[in-house]
């Protein structure tokens, strides 16, 4: 395995190896402080951290606001005092080694603000800032602002370069870095354009040339990629490592740092990615913010593929090509092919009594029980996106103009479920496409979980 050696990372000699940021709750201040003990940088998640009262304990989120809007604020509130608490434990468990980085969404509502709110209030804390889902356009303005590095998480030459004209040309000095997030492997969402195929999966040794050569073309030569997405074991991308064709490169893991002793997440989310097999990960276009998203195959995702497969094209005036009526509600018919008669009435007598219409003149079937959670979790909206497809909350317009997509799901409300010890079976539970390989990995026979320190070290031997 040839040797890592450290590369100036927002200002600092570190190793090459980061822990990514993981919301809700997947990384935080201890994990991220435990990967800057090593020398190395971590990264806490800035979407609904935790805070803590005076005597420790997490508080859990309580909104308590009857509008959307005013539940909006609480929320940015706590997003802002749990940053600055998760940046402080951060900086007390690496003792003052390493980097410690914040993630941010960027299309979280009211990102910039909760971003400058932390910023304000964390100085000297935080390092570096990590923004993907979407192009988080202003973030190289409002990084620098703060003399804090700024990392956009990218997934194609082509979406840096659109930032880069637009936007970061004029904030140079601080774009610590770019982070290529291979968009067919990584967990959480991925950034799939339309042109790219989620069943053809590219080759990131050569996307990563073609960035390095945009990089170059910018003068940016010594900028380093950060390559995320599908990282296991190092021996697998030595060719990376000390590569004229890709330059500076330093490798961030998602997935495996779940599996440490600092890791936040349960025991019960632990022994699950624990047993997971090969081919438990999909792809799939189910999260409201409009992207796909890997995450592992439980009853949650399940019941989100059941309904997908369950859905039916209509039309409202009944024609030759759909003539057969289905009735939605006392008010409303629409007219169906005669191909799907016996698909809607399949669901019908499996008890998917409620039939509820999708933004794309289709319609999906669920039982009551389900359309009843549907409805109590749009009511308990916190406008957590800045448009949401479950919801039609836009922070913009208020509306999105759009009809509600009974095809997705509230994400703030299952992965802070999930991130609070809530059921691994019921809600998302986001992973990459590696995650089978801890069932495999002697590291971790007879359910062994290392802590930050060993994973590292295995890592370094390209393990
Ligand atoms: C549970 C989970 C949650 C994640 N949440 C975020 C997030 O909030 N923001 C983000 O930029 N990336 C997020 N990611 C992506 C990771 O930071 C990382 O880039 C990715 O997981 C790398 O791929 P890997 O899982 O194959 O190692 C998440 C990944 C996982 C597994
Ligand atoms: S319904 Fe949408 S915008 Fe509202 S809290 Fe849930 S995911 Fe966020």
């Amino acid at each position: 395995m040839k040797q890592l050696n450290p590369i100036l990372i927002s200002g600092k000699e570190v190793l090459p190896l980061i822990e990514g940021g993981k919301g809700i709750n997947g990384s935080d201040g201890r994990s991220s402080g435990a990967w800057a003990a090593e020398n190395c940088v971590g990264t806490f998640s800035g979407v609904s951290p935790d805070c803590y009262d005076s005597l420790g304990n997490v508080i859990i989120e309580k909104f308590f606001k009857k509008a959307r809007q005013e539940r909006h604020e609480e929320m940015v509130e706590y997003a802002i005092k749990g940053g600055v608490a998760q940046a402080q434990v951060a900086h007390e468990v690496s003792g003052g080694n390493g980097r410690i980085h914040m993630n941010m969404l960027w299309e979280l509502a009211d990102s910039e603000r909760i971003l400058t709110g932390v910023l304000e209030r964390a100085k000297g804390l935080i390092h570096g800032v990590t923004c993907g889902a979407g192009l988080p356009y202003h973030l190289g303005a409002l990084a620098s602002k703060f003399g804090v590095y700024y990392y956009p998480i990218i997934s194609s030459a082509r979406a840096f370069q659109i930032l880069w004209k637009r936007a970061y040309a004029n904030f140079k000095e601080f774009l610590g870095g770019v982070v290529y997030e291979d968009p067919w492997l990584a967990g959480g969402h991925n950034g799939l354009s339309n042109a790219e195929d989620p069943n053809q999966p590219q080759t990131p040794y050569l996307r990563l040339v073609e960035l390095r050569k945009t990089l170059n073309s910018l003068g940016l030569n010594e900028t380093p990629i950060i390559l995320a997405g599908g990282i296991w074991s190092l021996k697998d991308w030595e060719d990376y490592i000390d590569n004229p064709e890709i330059g500076k490169i330093a490798f961030q893991f998602g997935t495996r740092p779940m599996i440490t002793k600092e890791s936040p997440i349960s025991e019960a989310w632990k022994k699950v990615m624990l047993q997971v097999k090969k081919g438990d990960v999909i792809l799939q276009k189910f999260s409201p913010t409009g992207f796909f998203s890997s995450a592992i195959k439980n009853t949650f995702l399940e019941k989100l593929i059941e309904r997908k497969n369950g859905e039916i094209a209509f039309v409202t005036e009944q024609n030759p090509e759909f003539p057969h009526a289905l009735k939605l509600s006392e008010t409303k018919t629409v007219y169906i092919r005669i191909a799907d008669v016996e698909k809607a009435e399949r669901q019908i007598k499996a008890g998917l009594t409620e039939i509820k219409e999708t933004p794309d003149n289709t319609v999906v079937f669920m039982t009551p029980e389900d359309w009843k959670q549907m409805k109590a979790d749009r009511a308990a909206c916190v406008g957590c996106l800045s448009q949401c497809q479950f919801s039609t909350w836009s922070k913009a317009t208020g509306t999105t103009g759009r009809l509600p997509d009974p095809r997705s799901y509230c994400i703030h409300k299952t992965l802070y479920e999930v991130g609070h010890g809530g059921s691994v079976k019921d809600n998302l539970l986001f992973a990459g496409h590696q995650v089978y390989r801890f069932a495999t990995d002697p590291l971790y026979r007879n359910g062994c979980i290392p802590s930050v320190k060993e994973l590292i070290e295995r890592i370094k031997n390209g393990e």
